[in-house]
């Protein structure tokens, strides 16, 4: 079946699975999968799934690990206190949320008391985030954290290693850096992330 445009998400009544919110303008089918998922058991303590802002075509996606209980209660990626670095983070680079900016997590539910999403929990929900890039095609993937590194390389490397060289994911370049919530524990190490993210910048701009 094909996707609904948003505007067709929109006109739909109020028995109908929930509309797609703004920001996902040919998401629908994939958003409304997410919101009714129940492949494993971080369904069950979610307020609601967070699908992410997917704007297909927008040449930056970052993906982070899960939401916290700020998403759980927004339905919203990265508005929490991570959320704020993440933005200053975009802001630095010279972007902002919007049409150049997808957002998404590896896992689209919270985990109870912000526990790490197990193994298992990532590679099940591992196909919606391989559809959300697919319906990007960024130009720039950067993951932000151990969890996102590890799920979407497959690799049990330390963040190190991982940080310390360029990637593919598909045959999209691909840059690991810091999760913001670990640099709000460890402010030292902003000036890495900086770097990581003008390297990422880098390997946007020769990609032109
Ligand atoms: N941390 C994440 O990894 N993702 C969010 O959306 C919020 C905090």
């Amino acid at each position: 079946m094909p996707s609904p445009s948003r505007e067709e998400g929109e006109k739909r009544g109020p028995s109908s699975p929930l509309p797609v919110p703004p920001g996902l303008p040919v998401a629908g089918d994939l958003h409304q999968q997410v919101a009714s998922c129940t492949r494993c058991p971080l369904h069950e303590h979610r307020k609601q799934a967070v699908f992410g802002l997917i704007h297909p075509g927008s040449p930056w996606m970052f993906i982070g690990e899960g939401p916290g209980a700020e998403e759980d209660a927004r339905g919203l990626p990265f508005v929490g206190p991570a959320g704020r670095l993440l933005d200053g983070m975009l802001s630095a680079l010279g972007l902002e949320r919007g049409p150049q900016v997808s957002i998404a997590n590896v896992v689209k539910c919270r985990p109870p008391h912000n526990r790490t999403p197990s193994d298992h929990e990532c590679t099940t929900c591992l196909p919606f985030l391989r559809q959300q890039i697919t319906q990007v095609r960024p130009r720039i993937l950067v993951l932000l954290g151990k969890v996102a590194a590890r799920t979407l390389l497959d690799s049990p490397l330390p963040m190190a290693r991982l940080r310390s060289t360029a990637h593919l994911f598909e045959d999209i370049p691909t840059i690991v850096t810091w999760h913001p919530a670990y640099l709000l524990r460890t402010p030292a190490e902003k000036a890495g992330a900086w770097a990581d993210l003008c390297h990422a910048r880098r390997l946007l701009n020769e990609s032109t």
